[in-house]
């Protein structure tokens, strides 16, 4: 693991097309600043602050109430713990569709207030010309096809991506022009594995799958789900590599219990007055 700063160069670089010994892309969402201090111990490559944040730590339905100020603050928050992965802030919903200006402006903050190194957006080709303004203005773009969750009405639900020989040619072509626009790497969810494949095929730079199957360059997960801390539901695609909602609450119980039993505070919990002055303390009056 390298101490210094992963740069943009760096993630670029790690294309089997361009460097045959690149590692696969290691990326994790963090929200907050005790997550995103273990997340870089952990030695990840891509912090991403992602607007799965609104759902599971501000507890909305979907992403789409997301707002630039929670990003800021989410993003502020992870920025002030981490020095060495690269800081990925998502763009929330309606804060770069509506028109170009508008999203240099979101963009910038999530650089300047936030501490974000670059910016993620979901779209295709539409948003081409949006990736192109950004990384004009010096703000690196990630890009986000395949199944983009912003644009998904809540009621349709999780549906995978790509299942069709002329939906992968579609998104290979989103895949190229966003490449083509600047962005330095794209992120494909929910996509039919073969359709990944042919999509980081294609392309000359890193794709990170999530629920895109193993043949992309990196891989991300939502911290929430790897950890076992969001219990609404967890997607087929990710793996809980932990329990924690369970351990967390089991925590609570037992201080719950001790605090009831009297067990907590211990003595080793409380702090003392000399002995001197507690012989000066007035004597306990009944209330009348
Ligand atoms: O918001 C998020 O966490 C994301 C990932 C699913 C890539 O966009």
């Amino acid at each position: 693991m390298t101490e210094r700063k992963v740069t943009i160069t760096d993630i670029r670089g790690r294309k089997p097309s361009r460097n045959p010994e690149a590692k696969r892309l290691v990326s994790i969402t963090a929200y907050d600043y005790p997550m995103a201090i273990l997340a870089e111990r952990a030695g990840v490559d891509i912090i991403l602050v992602g607007d799965s944040g609104g759902m599971v730590t501000l507890g909305y339905r979907d992403t789409k109430p997301v707002t630039m100020d929670e990003m800021v603050y989410m993003s502020s928050a992870v920025s002030r713990g981490v020095r060495r992965p690269l800081l990925v802030g998502d763009m929330p919903f309606m804060s770069y569709q509506e028109s170009v200006e508008k999203a240099t402006r979101n963009a910038g903050r999530l650089v300047k207030d936030g501490g974000m190194d670059a910016v993620k957006i979901e779209g295709g080709a539409d948003f081409a010309p949006t990736v192109r303004a950004l990384t004009r203005a010096g703000i690196p773009v990630m890009g986000h096809i395949g199944f983009t969750p912003q644009t998904t009405p809540t009621a349709e639900g999780y549906k995978v991506q790509g299942k069709t020989a002329a939906a992968a040619v579609s998104l290979i072509e989103d895949a190229r022009l966003l490449e083509e626009a600047g962005a330095f790497s794209i992120v494909l969810e929910m996509t039919a594995s073969e359709t990944a494949k042919a999509i980081t095929d294609s392309v000359g730079v890193p794709t990170i799958g999530i629920g895109a199957g193993p043949g992309c360059d990196g891989q991300v997960l939502v911290l929430h789900d790897v950890l076992g801390l969001f219990d609404k539901f967890t997607p087929r695609f990710a793996k809980r590599y932990l329990d924690l909602s369970s351990e967390i609450q089991g925590a609570i119980e037992s201080y719950a219990q001790e605090v009831t039993s009297g067990a907590f505070p211990g003595e080793e919990h409380t702090f003392h007055m000399d002995p001197e002055e507690a012989q000066r303390l007035p004597s306990a009056r009944r209330p009348k």
